[in-house]
């Protein structure tokens, strides 16, 4: 009575020794009798009998009985040898009915789980083992008070559709599952449903999951979205109901999931954030909700009441979102199912979700379609693995299964696993360490948005815009910026008597030297302003340089003095905290510019392009070779069959016809180039002028272009001699040995430099300049107002944004204008007609000074008598206008255009205001001759 370390003991429990536990062994003659004891020592032998399925005893007949007699030790076994003990009759019924083949497959089918189950034998509870390392692999998992069978049933068939879902299920019934992993997102309830139906198990045996789907995540919606489920399962409950994803998809018709053109499902950014308040839902579900919902199915479809506990829990959620779940959770969720093999073996989310009590069921555990894992014809990498092994490597983890088969023979094989050594579970769980993780169900591949931290599809125009602009910054602008700081090379130090006269000539006009001194000193404190600050401004002032006073102390001394003289007080000695502007020595402020902007600015130059066409212009390039040396690349200007002769600089030209006027050379401001002239420009000839002038043909425009203060990236400003050189070119180019000249803005300061250079000066005929920013530029308005002040207004952001902060811009200010150099006084209009075109609201220039300044002395004015008109203000008082202002346009000398409510540049927008500067130019242009 000992076999194999295993012994019974004799011992008389029953009487009932009859002739079907006995017999005689035909070899030796010798009487055998069966382990009658064995049987009838355990209770549970009897239900053995019971427990077959043709005897339709349900595990609640079974609990009753152990309600009464419980199970015997050990009771990890208890399913194990009930099995066996239910063997004898199943053979028995195998044998008495051999047509009928499920009673022999019922047999072998429990025979091959047992062998495997107990490969060496059985381990007495305490007792040793001839395999110390084997394990019993669990055949449920206790969650929650429920039994999770350990290999469930996967239900999701992809794209073979559910064509084969009720067949297979019921198989998988047959031969012995007891969990079916279904979801309302497979659309195969209603399939799963009959299957349980149709088999004969009974409900309350087997252990329904399925899923709330994507587009049911609206809270107000999830009651309803069980209801459904449960509806097309023709279930009156389910075991397990999971949330299937945290994130959500837009909900179409009937809860279709809404999808883009490139088939991907639309996210519902809002409600993928939700999905805390989604599980609160679902709570609902369990506590008032249950009787609530069971009491709906009954009334629409007359369903048995069954005592339902219901288990809730999630799906594909990370560690960081069970978190939030588990923040808000009354119900703390029972199951977590995420993808699980051994290419994705997840150790830390299973840890996490052990020590908080979630179960972890594995899914796709075999590496899903196309089975990675076991198919050898898969092209994925990794070794390949029997999948029992697959299987029994994730049970022996503590980790339930739901594998998808739809051959039998291959549902059978996936519920016979055995306990697999200590060792071999180490490798198994070290391939990843070579392959790398691989996530077969990606949501990043799959739709397009990560389980980790949610974030939008990004489309690949974006994404190609977004290196893009990375790289443009990283290569473009940071170098060039960088490049750009360079010191600047100032003009040659002026001699001690040029300096004096410059500086009496300014001194002579400060109309206000307290605002002269704080802006030139940023606003500084007059405290802090002593004497070597003012030194140090009136060093890079006059003597175009910084460093200390040196040699030139005396000098200094002098002109500080005068300075206290303006000022009223004196400066104390030393150095006091004030920053002085110093524009060509201070560090450049710039701003980083998109490429998107530069787009822009391309944009609007093929705008002007064709607007300029349009208005009988014509195109002169420089050499092709020079293409690339200004960006935005301009395409259009490979369709010009003109050149211009000058290397650098680009122009319009529109032909001059007329015998009677000269033509017109046009210098634009700073700003997107000449596009804000077209208009302008195209009016010089426009028929809404008076044509009483009899010109007999158009006259011709010259409009160059400067791109350094264009917007572009190019070539620094050109030195004041390389551009008059270029500027002659272009004039000769074209015949033309006198222009009229009209300026705008920072085209003044070329004006300067036309008007001293010895070849351009005698090409300059009469001049109109509109918004001038040369004439006083001693005064810090210019400067400041540009470069240095904080801008308050809406204009004063938008100058300060687009202009002042522009690289290019930034840089020709900084490093290649020198004031002094630029400045334009009174005398050097002397010997020409000239019209200031002056904005009352100006935000750069103080027109009220430069107004006052070419108005004072001008006898052509004082005869006709600049007075001083009187007019009331507003509430009452007495204010003297400034004749100037209002003085009618001879266009003889120095006339002042004043208008009082516009603001830099804003001359060009109407006709109204356009005309009255385009009459000047005509004028000119027609007496020029
Ligand atoms: N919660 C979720 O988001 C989620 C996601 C994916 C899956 N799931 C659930 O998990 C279940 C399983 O996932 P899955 O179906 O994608 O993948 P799987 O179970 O890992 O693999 C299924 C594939 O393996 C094959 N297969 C099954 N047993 C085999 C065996 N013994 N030998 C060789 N090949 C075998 C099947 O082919 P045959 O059918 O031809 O045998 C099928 O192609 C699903 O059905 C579904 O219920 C849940």
């Amino acid at each position: 009575m000992e076999s194999g370390g295993r012994f019974i003991k004799p011992s008389l429990v029953h009487g009932d020794l009859w002739y079907g536990n006995a017999a005689i062994n035909s070899e030796t003659g010798c009487p055998l009798v069966y382990d009658a004891s064995s049987f009838y020592a355990h209770n549970e032998y009897e239900l053995g009998n019971w427990r077959p399925e043709r005897n339709k005893f349900s595990r609640s007949y079974f609990n009753a009985y152990h309600s009464h007699i419980p199970k015997s030790a050990p009771e990890d076994d208890y399913d194990d040898r009930n099995a066996l003990y239910s063997m004898r009759f199943n053979l028995q019924a195998a044998a008495i009915f051999p047509k009928k083949p499920s009673y022999r497959d019922l047999v072998t089918d429990e025979m091959k789980r047992l062998i495997a189950k107990y490969p060496n034998g059985y381990e007495e509870e305490g007792g040793n083992s001839t395999t110390p390392t084997a394990q019993i692999l669990p055949r449920s998992f206790d969650v929650n008070e429920v039994s999770i069978p350990a290999v469930g049933f996967g239900t999701f068939q992809g794209d073979n559709g559910n064509g084969q879902v009720k067949e297979s299920v019921l198989k998988a019934l047959q031969t012995g599952y007891r969990h079916i992993d279904t979801a309302s997102a497979y659309g195969n309830e209603k399939e799963v449903g009959e299957a349980i139906k149709e088999s004969g198990v009974l409900r309350e045996e087997i252990f329904v999951t399925t899923k709330l789907a994507q587009t049911w995540h609206n809270p107000s919606e999830v009651e309803e979205a069980l209801v459904q489920s449960l509806k097309t399962l023709k279930l009156d409950y389910v075991d397990l109901y999971l949330m299937h994803f945290p994130h959500a998809y837009s909900a179409g018709p009937n809860h279709s999931t809404l999808r883009h053109p490139n088939g991907k499902p639309a996210i519902d950014y809002e409600l993928s954030r939700a999905y805390p308040q989604t599980w609160q839902a679902m709570e609902k579900l369990v506590d008032s909700g249950k009787a609530r919902l069971i009491g709906k199915i009954i009334s629409s479809q007359h369903f048995t009441v069954h005592p339902v506990n219901l288990k809730l829990g999630l799906s594909n959620f990370s560690i960081i979102k069970t978190k939030r779940i588990l923040e808000v959770a009354r119900i703390r969720p029972a199951v977590n199912q995420v993808e699980m093999h051994p290419y994705l073996p997840q150790q830390e989310l299973l840890d996490f979700c052990s020590a908080e009590g979630i179960h972890i069921t594995a899914h796709q555990p075999l590496g899903g379609r196309p089975v990675a894992a076991v198919n050898p014809n898969s092209d994925r990498p990794g070794p390949l693995l029997d999948s029992t092994i697959l299987l029994s490597w994730a049970l022996q983890r503590g980790v339930s299964v739901v594998p998808k088969t739809v051959q039998e023979i291959r549902m059978i094989e996936n519920r016979a696993l055995s306990s697999i050594s200590g060792e071999h579970m180490t490798s198994i769980s070290k391939i990843v360490e070579s392959t790398g993780t691989i996530r077969y169900l990606d949501p990043k591949e799959h739709i397009g948005y990560g389980l980790g931290i949610p974030r939008p599809h990004i489309p690949l125009v974006i994404n190609i815009i977004a290196v893009a602009e990375s790289l443009f910054y990283l290569v473009a602008f940071l170098p060039y910026s960088t490049y750009l700081q360079r010191a600047a090379v100032h003009p040659p130090v002026p001699s001690r008597p040029e300096r004096k006269a410059l500086f009496e000539k300014c001194y002579k006009f400060i109309p206000d030297p307290e605002t002269y001194l704080d802006r030139w000193f940023l606003g500084a404190p007059q405290e802090e302003i002593k004497r070597d600050n003012v030194k140090e401004f009136i060093q890079w002032a006059f003597f175009n340089r910084g460093g200390e006073a040196g040699d030139d102390d005396e000098e200094l001394e002098e002109y500080v003095t005068a300075y206290e003289t303006l000022v009223g007080r004196k400066f104390e000695p030393g150095r006091g905290n004030a920053e002085c502007l110093r524009l060509t020595l201070d560090p450049i402020d710039m701003l980083h510019r998109s490429l998107a902007w530069y787009m822009c600015v391309g944009f609007v130059d093929l705008l002007t392009y064709i607007g300029l066409l349009r208005a009988g212009f014509h195109f002169h390039r420089t050499s092709l070779s020079r293409f690339f040396t200004l960006f935005p690349f301009r395409p259009q200007t490979i369709l010009t069959t003109k050149r211009s002769p000058a290397k650098y600089t680009t122009y319009w030209h529109r032909p001059h016809t007329s015998t009677t006027h000269l033509p017109v050379l046009f210098i634009h401001g700073i700003g997107i180039g000449l596009y804000p002239y077209v208009s302008f420009l195209s009016e010089i000839n426009s028929a809404d002028l008076p044509s009483e002038d009899g010109s007999g043909g158009q006259i011709g425009v010259i409009a160059l272009e400067i791109h350094p203060v264009s917007f572009r990236l190019t070539h620094a400003p050109l030195a004041p001699a390389v551009l008059c050189a270029e500027i002659a070119s272009i004039l000769n180019h074209h015949g033309y040995s006198r222009v009229v000249l009209a300026t705008h803005s920072y085209g003044s300061v070329i004006a300067t430099h036309l008007l001293a250079h010895t070849e351009t000066a005698p090409m300059i005929a009469d001049m109109v300049l509109i918004d001038p920013v040369t004439i006083l530029l001693h005064l810090p308005d210019v400067a400041y107002n540009f470069t240095r002040r904080p801008p308050q207004s809406a204009s004063e952001h938008q100058l300060w944004y687009f202009a002042s902060m522009d690289m290019g811009v930034a840089h020709s200010l900084a490093r290649h204008f020198f004031w002094s150099e630029n400045v334009l006084w009174k005398e050097d209009l002397e010997g020409r007609d000239v019209t200031v075109s002056l904005a009352g609201r100006d935000l750069i220039v103080n027109t009220q000074a430069v107004g006052q300044y070419l108005a004072d002395g001008n006898e052509d004015a004082d005869e006709e008598g600049d007075e001083e008109v009187p007019e009331m203000s507003e509430d009452g008082d007495l204010l003297v206008q400034e004749g100037w202002k209002h003085r009618t346009w001879r266009g003889k000398g120095l006339d002042i255009l004043w208008f009082d409510n516009l603001d830099h540049a804003q001359v060009f927008d109407t006709p109204t205001t356009r005309r009255p500067v385009l009459k000047a130019v005509r004028a000119y242009a027609a007496s020029g001759l």
